[in-house]
């Protein structure tokens, strides 16, 4: 079967276009696998644009995005993202702005930038404009001052060895005492509507340079057609796992076709009794839009990764990818979801639970991909919580990560879904657990009974972050967890409040 994306004849490549320092850029000379971070320091020579872990961790290369986005001011959202682990495939139809746009030439500093001299926020100044790029996000994300919280939660992926927190927490808010310096959308939008009129991406690297190939098909139709002709590419989402293999593993990946292109991968919505969310919706899109109807994954939803990382990462990026740990999987199972997959113009729905095979195998059949992670829309009155167990607070790796649902019906549990992430090689649903608990009471004894089934769905490993011993007991406390504050909401409510006013 031939190439379904059309190319001019003649033409076997067409160069990664996007638009950087004011101007368009074409780029044909670089590995199909290049990050922005390396072609901004080794090609462009723009090195305000820093490297440390080279995984997405640290922040250091932080830089922001600008994309048509009609839902967002003046029709171009700006995200931040981290550079280091994000495809320069990936950036074609869009904008790159890095630190030195802030203030360029003889331009006055940003109102971020002084702020962070003013409250003299930099020491070594190695994670300065990562910092600054991320506090440049926010603050294009929203001309209110943000709270507190707002602004740790901004700088989450952003480490600092020396200066300490408190004074770049301080001039995240100071910024916005200092005149007012918005990006100018209007050209932007114009640039960036310019580059769509090619709507799709076909990438050749040229072979001196490693060879391979990122595809960017701008229709599902292209999309299935492509990847069923050839079905040893890999599928490219927000590549947050994806970056890290090359930049960690120095993994091959001779053919990439990302999914950014199509709208129809977009879908973000309610139809009918179904919350549908396409296979292209961020982590930063997809998780506000589940927190509003299910406020029990508010917690989850804000210890997920960190903004940089979200607003790159998709929810199919997390459930196709499989890991073990992954933080999306323990929700979506208890909540009965299903998740939408595409061969060629076949489509089939299957359910999360029946979904994963084994370690990181699923179902999904050469040339299968996943169109849309669906959701039903939770009945009102049910107990949902999920909670994640991890050494640090913001971005880290779940050690366990644990979902209840409950439905009773005149006291009597008629429903019941218990699932973990960090158990077993896969996410999986607890059956023991879930059957002692269905046609039980909220008492002690259904808890108890339901703790002992728990110990026998799972035998977890011992690893770097944590041991058996501790997954198996921290499993039996969180259904405890869950118990107590289904049982005592009031009193668990009061817990809250202290620690909210502590
Ligand atoms: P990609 O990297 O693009 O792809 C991942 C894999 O899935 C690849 O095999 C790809 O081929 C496949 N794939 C992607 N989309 C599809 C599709 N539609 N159909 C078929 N195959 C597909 N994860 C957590 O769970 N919790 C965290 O707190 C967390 N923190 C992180 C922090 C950092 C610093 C980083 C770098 C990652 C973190 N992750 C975390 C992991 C990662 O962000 C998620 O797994 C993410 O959702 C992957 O989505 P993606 O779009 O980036 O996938
Ligand atoms: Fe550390 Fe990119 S270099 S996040
Ligand atoms: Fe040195 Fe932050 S100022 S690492």
């Amino acid at each position: 079967m031939s190439d379904a994306l059309p190319r001019p004849a003649g033409v076997t490549s067409t160069p990664i276009r996007f638009h950087f320092r004011g101007r368009l850029h074409e780029v044909s000379e670089v590995a199909s696998t290049s990050s922005i971070l390396d072609w901004l320091r080794l090609n462009a020579r723009a090195v305000g644009t820093k490297e440390g872990c080279a995984e997405g961790d640290c922040g250091a290369c932080t830089v922001a995005l600008a994309q048509l986005d009609d839902d967002a001011p003046g029709g171009v959202r700006i995200s931040a993202i981290n550079a280091c682990i994000h495809l320069l495939g990936m950036l074609d139809g869009k904008a790159l702005l890095t630190v030195e746009d802030l203030a360029p030439g003889e331009a006055p500093l940003h109102p971020v930038q002084q702020a962070m001299v003013d409250c003299h926020a930099s020491q070594c100044g190695f994670c300065t404009p990562g910092f600054v790029m991320s506090l440049f996000g926010l603050y294009e994300g929203s001309t209110q001052e943000p709270s507190r919280e707002a602004v740790c939660h901004a700088i989450a992926g952003n480490l600092c060895r020396c200066t300490g927190y408190r004074p770049i927490v301080d001039a995240a808010r100071r910024a916005y005492d200092l005149p007012p310096a918005r990006l100018d959308r209007a050209p932007l939008r114009a640039a960036l509507e310019a580059l769509l009129e090619r709507p799709s991406l076909d990438f050749q690297a040229p072979a001196a340079l490693g060879g391979g190939r990122i595809s960017a098909p701008s229709t599902l139709t292209e999309l299935a057609a492509l990847y069923l002709a050839h079905p040893h590419a890999r599928i490219l989402a927000g590549a947050t796992d994806i970056g890290l293999w090359i930049t960690k593993q120095g993994r091959a990946l001779p053919h990439l076709i990302h999914l950014d292109r199509v709208p129809e991968l977009h879908v973000l919505q309610q139809q009918g009794d179904e919350l549908v969310i396409g296979a292209a919706v961020t982590h930063s899109e997809a998780w506000p839009f589940l927190v509003q109807r299910l406020p029990g994954l508010a917690d989850l939803a804000r210890r997920f990764a960190a903004p940089t990382v979200c607003n790159a990462g998709t929810l199919g990026g997390n459930v196709a990818n499989g890991s073990p740990i992954g933080d999306a999987m323990p929700p979506l199972l208890a909540l009965d979801s299903t998740v939408r997959l595409q061969r060629g113009t076949e489509q089939r729905d299957v359910l999360l639970a029946d979904f994963y095979t084994g370690y990181q195998t699923n179902v999904m059949q050469a040339g299968e991909f996943l169109s849309a992670v669906k959701v039903p829309v939770p009945r009102p009155g049910i107990a949902f919580a999920c909670y994640k167990i991890s050494k640090r607070l913001d971005q880290d790796i779940s050690a366990v990560c644990a979902a209840f649902l409950l439905e009773l019906d005149e006291g009597v549990i008629v429903r019941a879904r218990v699932a973990f992430g960090g158990m077993a090689a896969i996410p999986k649903r607890a059956p023991g657990c879930e059957a002692a608990l269905v046609g039980g009471t909220l008492g002690a004894a259904t808890l108890l009974a339901a703790q002992t089934a728990l110990a026998h769905d799972f035998s977890p490993l011992s690893d770097m972050r944590a041991s058996l011993a501790y997954r198996s007991h921290i499993a039996g406390s969180l259904l405890e967890r869950f118990w107590l504050e289904v049982s005592h909401p009031t009193s668990l409510l009061r817990v809250e409040q202290a620690r909210a006013s502590a």
